[in-house]
Formats: structure tokens, sequence, C-alpha cells
């Protein structure tokens, strides 16, 4: 509820009960007229070329929810929704809850079965609320759990269809981790795996990557798993030159089979343009050789290995056996996974995989809590 309403010519500002006051810049205002988007599907109608160029306020006056403002040599007011202004104030709560990322950085201290969302596939194939409740979870730590995914080939697919779309690469729609001879990706051995991400060398690097046990390992095998964006902070906190040049200096990755031929430059750690880490992008089995001057190969090897080694401490990893018909969903711009080595010849090792769209999963969440509100509403 609004106690107090002051405009002046160049914004609208609005003390709100309980003290928060907002702006809103009367170009914005002018921008985000009710009547300039389409009612039926709430798309613009207008573009920025077709507004005034410097609107100002004439007047503002509040009443049952509402502000009614009026413009100065315009004969329309627009009422503007009070709680619509409450939301999208610059300093507004409206920012979606899975957006919300909680780090973890010393998963050597964690305990799977309680840090993270375990839920049954039972349990969100019938019930959207406990779906929901799963799906954020996975989206804000980064990962989580589902149980009892049917050993069967089919049942990797059965269950991300519920989580978010699967996208096909060079390793097919889904791919089997076993290990074979002469494998075309070290992936498909016995070797243990250090902390990565997956196919950096793509464009776009894959969002997510389900990885479903159909015969879990009785000798070695662990899995292995740290939060990126929490040793990315981590390293930004002590030794921030190190962490400015991991986010300004590209990395070639590539590769290379008899049908594929893939290549790709990024930063080991990318940050978006508010400067918080988006992306964590690190496989030293894939990392071409840098181009760099001498000059700056020396200080961006110090920065490198600096992360490696963080990469490397295993008070950072999360580390846990899965058992037949567990599934593990993972953010692959943000979670780095591993293994510890095995010897399938005695206890065969048997993972299949996929790959699912960044932005699938994300919509899945969004539409989810969308219609469960609007079922509340009603
Ligand atoms: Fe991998």
């Amino acid at each position: 509820m609004a106690t107090r309403v002051e405009p002046t010519p160049g914004a609208l500002r609005i003390e709100w009960a309980g003290g928060a006051v907002s702006e809103y810049a009367s170009v914005w205002l002018r921008d985000n007229r009710p009547a300039d988007r389409d009612p039926s599907n709430g798309q613009r109608l207008i573009d920025v070329v077709e507004l005034p160029a410097d609107p100002r306020i004439r007047s503002a006056v509040a009443a049952d929810g509402s502000v009614v403002v009026e413009w100065e040599g315009e004969p329309q007011g627009t009422s503007f929704d009070l709680d619509w202004l409450a939301r999208h104030g610059a300093a507004g709560d409206d920012q979606r809850p899975e957006l919300r990322a909680r780090l973890w950085l010393e998963g050597g201290a964690l305990d799977a079965e309680n840090a993270f969302a375990w839920a049954s596939l039972a349990d969100v194939q019938r019930d959207d609320v406990a779906r929901v409740g799963w799906l954020t979870r996975l989206l804000q730590d980064g990962m989580a759990f589902l149980r009892g995914v049917p050993c069967n080939e089919a049942g990797i697919l059965d269950s991300t269809a519920l989580i978010g779309r699967v996208c096909e690469t060079n390793y097919g729609v889904v791919f089997d981790v076993r290990s074979v001879a002469q494998p075309e990706n070290l992936a498909y051995s016995d070797l243990g795996l250090g902390l990565h991400t997956d196919n950096p060398y793509r464009d776009p690097v894959p969002g997510f990557q389900a990885l479903h046990v159909l015969t879990a390992s009785r000798d070695g095998g662990d899995s292995l798993f740290a939060d990126g964006f929490a040793i990315a902070e981590h390293l930004r906190s002590t030794d921030p030159e190190a962490f400015a040049l991991l986010t300004r200096t590209p990395v070639p990755f590539l590769y290379q089979a008899r049908d594929t031929d893939l290549y790709a430059e990024r930063p080991l750690i990318q940050l978006s343009c508010r400067e918080t880490v988006t992306a964590v992008h690190y496989n030293s089995r894939s990392i071409a050789p840098l181009r760099l001057s001498p000059a700056e190969t020396r200080p961006y090897y110090a920065a490198y290995r600096r992360f490696a080694m963080l990469l490397r401490d295993s008070r950072l990893q999360l580390r846990l056996r899965l058992n037949d018909g567990d599934m593990v969903v993972f953010d692959n711009q943000r979670i780095l996974h591993g293994r510890t080595g095995f010897t399938s010849a005695r206890h065969p090792r048997y993972l299949r995989g996929c790959y699912l769209t960044r932005d699938s999963v994300y919509c899945e969440t969004a539409r989810l809590r969308r219609g469960l509100d609007g079922e509340r509403r009603r």
C-alpha cells in the first residue's frame, strides 16, 4: 500500500507502508503504459522511438489501489496498478525464486542426502507441487537427484521429459557411459575423471546434464561434484587478479573425432554484464593450445593453475556413490563433475546420459509455478 505519492516532471516517487521507497523515471512510466501492450498476450505494441522523447509528469494521484498519472501536453492520463508498480520497482522483489542461486563451496562437508533435493520419479510424475519444488532446488543448488528411475534404456528420456527438452549432439540423443575398447572419449573408459564441465567446445554449451545409473559400480566409480560458481567466487575474494585473468582470457576448446570437429573459445569463468558469474567452463581433456603472447602466458598459467588446484581440493568436492535407478541432474555450466576410477572387467558400470537445453528447464519450472499460482487464486 502506498502512503505517499510524490510526482515531479521527471519521476514519480512512492513511499510504501513499511517505509520502502520506489522511484520511477517518467520515461519508464510512459514506456510501460498498460494500453501499449496487447491485452491477450501482453506483448508490447510500440517501440521506443514512438515514445515522446522527454515525457513529463503533470500530476499523479493515488486512489483505490492505482495511481493515475497525467502527462504534460497529452490529453490521456495513465492508470498504473500500485501492486504492479511495487513488483516492478528497481528495489522490487519480483525475482523468480529459481534465479536465487544458493552457492555451496565446501562440498566435502555436505551430506548429499540432506543438502540437495531428492525425489522419487513417481512423486514428481504425479504431483506438480513436488515437481516444481524439485525443479526450483535443481536451479538454486545447481543439482538435484531422482530415485526409482526404471533401470532400462528408456528410463532417462521418460524422466527428463518432466524436466526440460533434450538436445541431441554428436554423441546422440542419449549417450552410454560405460567402458569400451579404444574409446572416442575418455569418459568411455575405466579411468577416473577430474572435475570438469562437459562439451565447452560446443556452442551453445549443453545447459543441463542428466546421468542415470543403470548399473552402479561396486568397485570405485564414485561420483564427484563441485559448485563452480562458489569456487569462482572464492577465487574472486582470495585472488582477484587471477579471477580477472580467467574471466577475460579466451581459452580454445577442441573436440575432434572421425565425424566431428568442434571448436569454441570461451573464458574459464564467464561473467554477466552485472559481473556475476554466469558460467564456468573447465575440461582439461579438451583445452587446445592457448593463443597467448609470452608476456600473457606466465600470469595466465599461474591463475589457471590456481583455479585447477581449487578443483582438486577434496574439501570442495561432494563425493557420493549413486545406486541403480538413481539419476542426477546438474547445471553443466555451473557444476563440475568427475568420478573415481573403477574396474569394469570385475564390476561393469553403466550410466546413460543426455543433455537438456538450458532455457527449457527454466521454462518448465516457471510454467509449472505459474499454473499452480493460477490454481491457488481460483
Ligand atoms: Fe563429463
